[in-house]
């Protein structure tokens, strides 16, 4: 049986494998292609909690500036932080840096090709481990994560809702995983949960393994897995403070490495909590009101409100960065929500001098 179902997956992957720009291809795997450990752990680290789509562009990035776990060791932390600005989770970028640095001071600078010797990383956890050992050095570790979670449900019409369900998902997945073509295997699971066993309207018609799903004969698939719902999340509420110098010098801070954007660039501003407390501004200025953005977090929603102002005299918290420092792209996406609402609601920049183009 699981020979069978390994066969008409692997079958379907080898005609209908995503391309992925770290992914090494069915057809030149066979060929004795081998993926690059770096690359695959790059992935596997910024595909936790983001879409295939959001990574794609990342990835090539940081590949580009940084080829080897070597090279990515000896960067700056500043320049890492903000080349991963915009896919959230950044303690995963923290990480990502020590990570580097181990495998670089601990392994020689190759990454370790072992389930047990990845998990002992910073930053890599079961799920990572397990993905890296099988797609990089084809080993036959269990990958489950929430397509492979979904696909199991449905296979075996598993009744009991998530999170509860894990164990026995895992379960069913480990007694799956075959020893042929491991790393092709667990890249063919995730595929099929991502692109045919979807959450909502799942492609069943075409599905390699329509034949076998329980859920499918009992008309169930969409409704699986089974979900224990998540208490709302609350609200936290805080002020953020959005100064810019008349020369376009915007006044920032780095947050502190502990905590929630830990590491990144933002603007000064109030702790965040249920109940606000107040904090000085930054710099004396006359400091407007410049509306609220709200940002969601994984345990709280929060709300907050932008001062904006121009500040003309020295600041009291945080630096001013010149305008040509300065790269909204280094921003975490909450601090460009800020900008934005700061930007609107601040007069435009008197053009200086130097920028002015003479009407001819
Ligand atoms: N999701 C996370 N890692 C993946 C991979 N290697 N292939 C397909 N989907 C994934």
């Amino acid at each position: 049986m699981r020979d069978a179902l390994t066969r008409s997956l692997l079958d379907w992957y080898d005609a209908n494998a995503r391309e992925m720009p770290w992914r090494v291809g069915p057809t030149d795997r066979k060929a004795g292609v081998r993926p690059d450990p770096y690359a695959v752990w790059l992935s596997e680290v910024m595909l936790q909690q983001t879409t295939v789509a959001a990574v794609r562009a990342y990835h090539q990035r940081f590949i580009a500036i940084w080829p080897t776990v070597g090279d990515l060791a000896a960067a700056d932390d500043a320049a890492v932080m903000a080349e991963w600005a915009g896919l959230g989770y950044y303690a995963r970028a923290r990480n990502l840096l020590k990570c580097a640095r181990a495998v670089v001071a601990d392994h020689g600078g190759r990454f370790p090709d072992t389930y047990d010797a990845l998990l002992t990383l910073p930053g890599i956890g079961p799920y990572t481990a397990a993905a890296i050992s099988a797609i990089a050095f084809d080993r036959a570790s269990v990958v489950v994560d929430g397509n492979v979670e979904r696909v199991m449900a449905r296979m075996y019409a598993v009744q009991t809702p998530l999170p509860a369900a894990k164990p026995e998902l895992t379960a069913l997945a480990a007694a799956l995983t075959p020893d042929t073509r491991p790393g092709d295997y667990a890249q063919a699971v995730m595929d099929l949960g991502a692109t045919i066993c979807t959450p909502r309207s799942p492609a069943c018609g075409i599905c390699p393994w329509m034949s076998d799903c329980a859920a499918r004969k009992q008309g169930i698939a969409a409704e699986l897995p089974k979900k224990t719902p998540k208490a709302p999340k609350p609200v936290r509420r805080g002020v953020v403070y959005a100064g810019r110098r008349p020369d376009g010098a915007w006044l920032l801070e780095t947050r502190p490495d502990k905590g929630l954007l830990g590491g990144m660039v933002g603007f000064p501003g109030s702790d965040w909590a249920e109940v606000p407390e107040d904090t000085a501004p930054p710099a004396d200025a006359r400091w407007q009101d410049a509306g609220e953005v709200r940002h969601i977090f994984t345990h709280f929603h929060l709300i907050l409100l932008v001062r904006a102002a121009t500040v003309e005299g020295p600041a009291q918290r945080g630096r001013f960065t010149p305008a040509n420092a300065f790269n909204p792209r280094d921003l975490p996406t909450l601090m460009r929500k800020v900008l934005n609402a700061a930007l609107a609601a601040l007069p435009p920049l008197e053009r200086t001098p130097d920028t002015d183009v003479e009407d001819t």
